[in-house]
């Protein structure tokens, strides 16, 4: 049996369409994707979280001469949230790139591990995380974490059923 799945999300080109909060977010965003630490990839990723009660966490990746110690700039700005603030709900992340070799094309998305990062805090919080991927010329918005993992792995697969 074939089957499909379907993915429901919003590209929006006109800036002036978000609301201030997320301007702001997209904001440090980009100051964060500024002061990453990247001097091996010169791949600058900045990610900015809004809390419930609208504090703003940002994170930027930070890299290492033993390249697989470094870390993305997601998991910086959501470990960092869940440090100080356990019991908060992340509203929505805003995540960008700029590569100090060429200009990018399109947003960037989290990777591979940063989206399972992303579902562990939005299953444990019961609630989505929205996500605004953007460059200077156009954002994807997707409504939960949930959207970029089909067939994700969660706490549940570890149980009994
Ligand atoms: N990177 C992120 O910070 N977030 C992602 O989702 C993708 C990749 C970082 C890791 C590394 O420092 C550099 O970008 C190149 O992979």
């Amino acid at each position: 049996m074939k089957k499909e799945i379907l993915l429901k999300y919003n590209e929006i080109t006109d800036f002036n369409k978000l609301s201030e909060l997320e301007q702001k977010l997209m904001q440090k965003a980009m100051e964060s994707a500024k002061s990453a630490y990247a001097p091996y990839s010169k791949f600058n990723v900045g990610a900015a979280l809004v809390l419930e009660n609208n504090q703003i966490i940002i994170g930027s990746n930070q890299e290492n001469a033993s390249f697989p110690a470094g870390i993305c700039a997601e998991r910086v700005a959501l470990f960092s949230s869940h440090a100080n603030y356990p019991k908060e709900i992340i509203k929505q992340i805003a995540i960008t790139a700029i590569t100090q070799n060429f200009e990018l094309s399109a947003p960037v998305g989290p990777c591979g591990i940063c989206r399972q990062v992303l579902l562990e805090y939005e299953e444990k919080q019961g609630s989505d995380i929205e996500i605004l991927l953007f460059d200077n010329k156009k954002i994807i918005k997707l409504a939960k974490t949930k959207d970029l993992l089909p067939f994700y792995f969660n706490e549940d697969r570890l149980k009994q059923q």
